[in-house]
């Protein structure tokens, strides 16, 4: 274990066992639809690789990056889109592959987004759900799993860039963000 995490939430097995089921379940539901899986970076870029890896229907795939403006606008919902889809959402069924949510402004903002271009349907799916924080109202329709209010990091989810290449899901150290 990385010496500045305090303790392991969900380990790399743990974590591939609920990506696999999110998988089927996702290939089942969107059996004949030919989803367009977008990923939001840069967090979700490790969940997006094993969890299309799980969904066994012809689909295609593309990638957005968006950023709040720095840290004390955040809870503003102004987002930035720093890379746009090279594919056009119109008409078509859309799966957000996001790594988690928080406040759901991200979320929030990209579905008003894709709605503004005539996406068909709009279908999230997050790995981890922080519930405690929540501004918006909002939802996955696909979950991992639900938790507590911690500083988590690991399996792309970063403290300042850091920690995005770890395999589980660990709690940082109260020293590494608070020094
Ligand atoms: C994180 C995370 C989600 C978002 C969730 O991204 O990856 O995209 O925050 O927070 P919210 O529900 O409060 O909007 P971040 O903005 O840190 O960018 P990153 O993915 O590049 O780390
Ligand atoms: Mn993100
Ligand atoms: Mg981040």
């Amino acid at each position: 274990m990385q010496n500045d995490i305090q303790e392991v939430l969900y380990s790399e097995q743990q974590i591939q066992d609920k990506i696999k089921e999110m998988g089927e379940q996702i290939s089942r539901d969107f059996e004949g639809r030919n989803p367009l899986v977008i990923c939001v970076l840069k967090g979700a870029f490790i969940f997006m690789a094993d969890l299309v890896k799980q969904i066994t229907i012809p689909l295609e795939l593309d990638f957005m990056a968006v950023s709040s403006y720095g840290a004390s606008t955040k809870s503003s919902g102004v987002v930035k889109i720093i890379k746009d889809l090279d594919i056009s959402v119109e008409g078509r069924h859309i799966l957000i592959v996001e790594d988690i949510i928080d406040s759901g402004l991200t979320l929030s903002y990209l579905i008003d987004v894709l709605e503004r271009r005539n996406a068909l349907s709009i279908t999230v799916a997050a790995l981890f759900d922080k519930p405690a924080r929540r501004s918006v109202e909002l939802d996955a329709d696909y979950k991992g799993f639900v938790i507590p209010d911690a500083f988590v990091v690991g399996y792309g989810l970063d403290y300042a860039e850091k920690y995005r290449n770890l395999p589980y899901v660990g709690v940082l150290k109260p020293e590494v963000y608070s020094q």
